[in-house]
């Protein structure tokens, strides 16, 4: 069996865990939100029970009110055939008009769409009714390249405007985006563009990385060097200017195709099911996944979402999400929600510490960003150098803070309420993933009193629960497996090509339910705490133990800046916990001392049994270009083994930091 496949062997937390869960997570604090933010947000609690009294109502009324179709839909929901969802039956809808030509066509063509921030300073705004002539121009050239309705089109390009008008573009001629993340290798992207079978490869010559240029045409170059590939043209952005081979016949420069294609082209109404994009996901081992999207329900969710998750008014709030287009994040929340929404958004090619440690700040201060969409492993990254950066600025405009991607440790969470929000913004923290292509839990900002740590409640119209072994709901304080027990607009139509691979992944481990893969628990209060990856939960003598609680209670120690955790295989205990920690800038590696501290600080927050075995002082941790910890890569580290494929990491020579670290 594939280990991507969570179903048979997962396990997560019984009842016989409930009392060791008792202790944990355990939070006190919450956040109400002002009265003065609840009386002017978008949306009030009311939409719960709204919700609930007819599911696919809701999301119908929410279709016909964010989206403008070509043609109504006749049925919200077709769910005869499960898993395969078909939402907003017979309607016609087009992505690309959604999202540039109507709100044009409203009188909203001076509005800002993009605020684009290059990395070494370089900046360009786009108004809506400039993004439309320019994907108008795109989807012409795209068109004259040969690429058709429901062809695909690999995307290979840095955070850039082009890649949001490239994906539009492809949407409103009804071509299927395959982006890949810039910091792929050239073999994933080779295998990528075969699953797929892209017709087409839209790149630049680069980007850049901390001031310096960085290569991304060469890679593409590297993916088609062989024959047999499907592959027929290749257009190139140019960004940064360097050097690239160019084959004749295949390679197009971007100036010479879109820039000079012609700025008509209608757009048309295409089925609310037709396939909208493919975005890969890995498993923890086997070939990644090509998760697909359809694009009526998906439209709607992520529209929905962002406007009710961030409480957006478009005609004053500047949004700014962080992600990379190259990731789930990228596509709903920065290529699609917010231009569908008419929101006004900054997009920033590159590091936070490029030239300095407060560029975001200083992006934040500028543009007078007043939504702030990232990731934990960020915030934990500004701890780390310290808050007299980001109080160097003007943050004043903030006033929604949004987390996502994996479980925010409640000292993160205060530090980011405190010192970006300014201890009034409400922190969203946002559960979802590329498999549900939309936000699924999270608080309401203007209804839900917020609290460290959690990601709370199902949004309206979501049927999230936790359940035990059996598929029975636990009750509250108990944890167990986090399932959803109904459609969803956004939810994944399927894998590219693998129909049987989708319900095995997802829809075999309980009937009727879909299991997300994630272990989480219902606290006192009901709120939905995620424990992380099911397969990253630990097992200590029997005891259940989450690797990011371990995480945060290590990062609640104030000589603590970051912490992974890993379960070692252990022959008396059956796994051990092992612990890496990178200390503060100020902290002093005392060697054993500082090792003792830290166990007895996790006895104390967690309990004796949670206490790392061995903690080990690191340099660095390992992360994707996502900034997930490759806990992976740390077990064979912890466990005395040759360090496994390390080609996703950001940076690859942490594996060996970590290595002369612990010689020494
Ligand atoms: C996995 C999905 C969602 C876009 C980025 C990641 C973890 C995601 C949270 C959160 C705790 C989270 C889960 C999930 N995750 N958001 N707010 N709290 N965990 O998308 O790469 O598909 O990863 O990320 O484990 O299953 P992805």
């Amino acid at each position: 069996m594939s280990h991507d496949t969570p179903g048979p062997t997962a396990t997560a937390a019984t009842s016989q865990q409930g009392d060791a869960l008792e202790n944990l997570l355990h939070e006190n604090r919450k956040f109400a939100p002002s009265a003065d933010f609840a009386a002017n947000a978008v949306v009030g609690a009311e939409v719960y029970a709204e919700a609930d009294a007819d599911r696919p109502a809701f999301w119908a009324k929410q279709a016909r009110e964010l989206l403008t179709w070509n043609k109504d839909f006749t049925q919200a929901l077709d769910w005869s055939n499960p898993p395969f969802a078909k939402w907003f039956v017979g309607g016609q809808v087009n992505a690309a008009y959604n999202a540039l030509d109507r709100h044009v066509e409203n009188g909203l063509g001076d509005r800002v769409a993009i605020y684009f921030e290059g990395e070494p300073g370089d900046s360009r705004a786009y108004t809506y009714a400039e993004l439309t002539e320019e994907v108008k121009k795109a989807a012409n050239a795209f068109e004259s390249l040969g690429v058709a309705k429901g062809d695909r089109v690999a995307v290979y390009l840095p955070m850039i405007p082009e890649a949001v008008i490239t994906l539009l573009a492809c949407a409103r001629i009804g071509a299927v985006h395959s982006v890949v993340f810039g910091g792929f290798s050239s073999d994933a992207l080779r295998s990528r563009i075969e699953d797929a079978q892209a017709k087409l490869v839209v790149t630049a010559d680069g980007t850049y990385r901390r001031g310096k240029p960085s290569a991304l045409k060469s890679a593409v170059d590297q993916a088609l060097a062989t024959d047999g590939h499907s592959v027929q043209n290749v257009v190139v952005v140019k960004r940064n200017g360097q050097d690239v081979d160019w084959h004749e016949g295949r390679d197009h420069w971007w100036a010479d195709t879109v820039e000079a294609a012609s700025a008509e082209h209608t757009a048309v109404g295409h089925d609310s099911e037709h396939p909208l994009f493919i975005l890969y996901t890995s498993g923890t081992t086997g070939k990644p996944k090509g998760i697909l999207h359809t694009t009526g329900g998906f439209l709607t969710q992520t529209a929905y979402t962002h406007k009710a998750v961030f409480d957006l008014h478009p005609e004053t709030d500047v949004y700014w999400c962080t992600a990379d287009v190259g990731w789930v994040t990228g596509h709903s929340y920065v290529a699609y929600a917010p231009l569908i929404n008419g929101a006004t958004q900054v997009m920033y090619e590159g590091t936070p510490d490029s030239p300095h440690q407060g560029r975001w700040w200083e992006i934040v201060q500028k543009y007078k960003v007043s939504i702030l969409y990232t990731a934990p492993t960020a915030i934990r990254t500004f701890m780390k150098w310290g808050r007299d950066i980001p109080d160097k600025y003007d943050l004043s405009s903030i006033r929604v803070l949004g987390s996502v991607g994996e479980p925010i440790n409640p000292e993160a969470w205060m530090w980011y309420r405190d010192v970006i929000g300014g201890n009034k913004a409400p922190i969203v923290d946002t559960w979802w993933q590329t498999e549900t292509g939309a936000q699924m839990i999270a608080p309401l900002p203007g209804v839900t009193e917020t609290k460290p740590g959690s990601a709370q409640v199902p949004l309206p119209g979501i049927a999230v629960d936790v359940v035990d072994e059996n598929g029975a709901s636990v009750p509250n304080g108990h944890g167990g497996f986090l399932v959803i027990r109904e459609p969803w607009p956004a939810m994944l139509r399927g894998i590219w090509g693998d129909p049987e691979r989708f319900k095995e992944t997802y829809w075999s481990r309980f009937e009727t339910m879909y299991f997300a893969g994630d272990g989480a628990k219902k606290d006192e209060d009901g709120d939905i705490w995620l424990l992380g990856r099911v397969d990253d939960v630990m097992n200590i003598s029997g005891h259940r133990l989450s690797t990011t609680e371990i995480e945060s209670a290590l990062v609640s120690h104030p000589a603590v800046a970051e912490a992974a955790v890993v379960g070692a295989a252990d022959e008396t205990t059956g796994q051990a916990v092992v612990a890496f920690v990178i200390l503060r800038g100020d902290a002093v590696d005392s060697g054993d001392e500082i090792v003792q501290d830290l166990r007895n600080h996790v006895g104390k927050e967690i309990g004796p049994i949670a206490k790392p075995k061995i903690v080990l002082v690191v340099p660095e941790l390992p992360k994707t270009r996502s900034g997930k910890i490759m806990r992976r890569l740390l077990k064979d580290v912890a466990e005395g083994r040759a360090v496994g494929d390390a080609t996703t990491l950001a940076d690859n020579t942490v594996m060996a930091q970590i290595a002369a670290s612990l010689k020494k």
